[in-house]
């Protein structure tokens, strides 16, 4: 099977399986579930997912990582719900709908990203019990990386920097924890479920990969907020000037911001050789993140 085959199948898988991890609208109160499907059926690249399967492949094994995906995804998408609010980046559009404040209002979509992060360490730990170590370590690996000193902390140092000079340090913090964090995380959740994952080297080694990777990753997004329109993103375009954030397009312009992305990606690379196994998905998955349109 060619790669964007494959990709498409497990975005398919996991589509589906998302859509059964989440209560029914039908569930009261009705708004709240409601509110949590708009956002996570509006679509978005399940990249963080697929990567959680693509680690695990690498040295796979009989245990079924597709929990993990999925409580990657919820967390993920909670960032996303509260990112969009009017107290932080203020955008109207996502995944090609209205954000779920527009769609809904603030206070719902608070709630909503709220009850997204719960449910995310209910699946792990329901889906995990049966080898409670690895039900820990992945809890305690998601539960570090949603947190204050990675994914909050850097949402938090990216509005603080809002209207500040751009300067290296800070961005570096900031795409390092808010975005970074949670695609190493991703690599590492997979990985750990697969055969090899309680070899600490190669677990280090591919959560490296996902450091590289995760930079690469938001670089090209500064990128993409610049040279495409609002339609091809499915969410607002040139807001990022607009909010006065700081990326390395402001920071040092688009060509280095361009140079910067394939570097990332080349480490990432040049890593993911060391850890062996079978690669070849992960490989071609981690060159399509950098030639992206969206
Ligand atoms: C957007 O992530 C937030 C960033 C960290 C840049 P994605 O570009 O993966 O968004 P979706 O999940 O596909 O919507
Ligand atoms: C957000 O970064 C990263 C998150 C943790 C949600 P951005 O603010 O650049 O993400 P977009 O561009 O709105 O998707
Ligand atoms: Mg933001
Ligand atoms: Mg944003
Ligand atoms: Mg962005």
């Amino acid at each position: 099977m060619n790669f964007q085959q494959k990709l498409k199948n497990w975005q398919d898988l996991l589509n589906l399986r998302l859509e059964q991890a989440l209560p029914a609208s039908s569930v009261q109160p009705e708004v709240l579930h409601q509110a949590m499907r708009h956002s996570m059926n509006a679509g978005g690249k399940r990249l963080r997912p697929v990567l959680v399967l693509a680690a695990h492949e690498i040295f796979p094994n009989p245990v079924d990582p597709l929990p993990a995906a999925i409580a990657i995804e919820c967390i993920h998408t909670y960032s996303l719900i509260h990112d969009d609010l009017p107290a932080m980046d203020n955008s109207d559009l996502r995944r090609g709908e209205p954000s779920c404040h527009k769609a809904f209002d603030e206070a719902t979509a608070i709630l909503a990203g709220d009850a997204l992060q719960p449910l995310a360490f209910e699946i792990l730990a329901n889906a995990y019990a049966g080898d409670p170590q690895l039900g820990l370590d992945l809890v305690c690996m998601l539960s570090r990386t949603a947190g204050s000193q990675k994914l909050v902390g850097g949402q938090m140092q990216d509005l603080l920097s809002e209207g500040n000079d751009p300067d290296e340090e800070s961005l570096s913090y900031i795409h390092s924890n808010k975005t970074a964090a949670m695609i190493e995380a991703s690599l590492q959740m997979g990985f750990r479920v697969g055969k090899e994952g309680r070899n600490s080297k190669k677990l280090t080694q591919i959560g490296r990969v996902g450091h590289s990777l995760g930079l690469a990753f938001q670089a090209v997004d500064d990128l993409l907020d610049v040279t495409q329109t609002t339609a091809q993103l499915g969410k607002d375009a040139h807001h990022d000037s607009e909010n006065g954030k700081i990326t390395w397009v402001s920071l040092k312009g688009e060509n280095e911001a361009r140079l910067l992305a394939a570097q990332h990606t080349e480490n990432a690379l040049q890593t993911l050789n060391a850890v062996g196994g079978d690669c070849q998905f992960l490989q071609d998955l981690i060159q399509y993140m950098l030639n992206r349109e969206f």
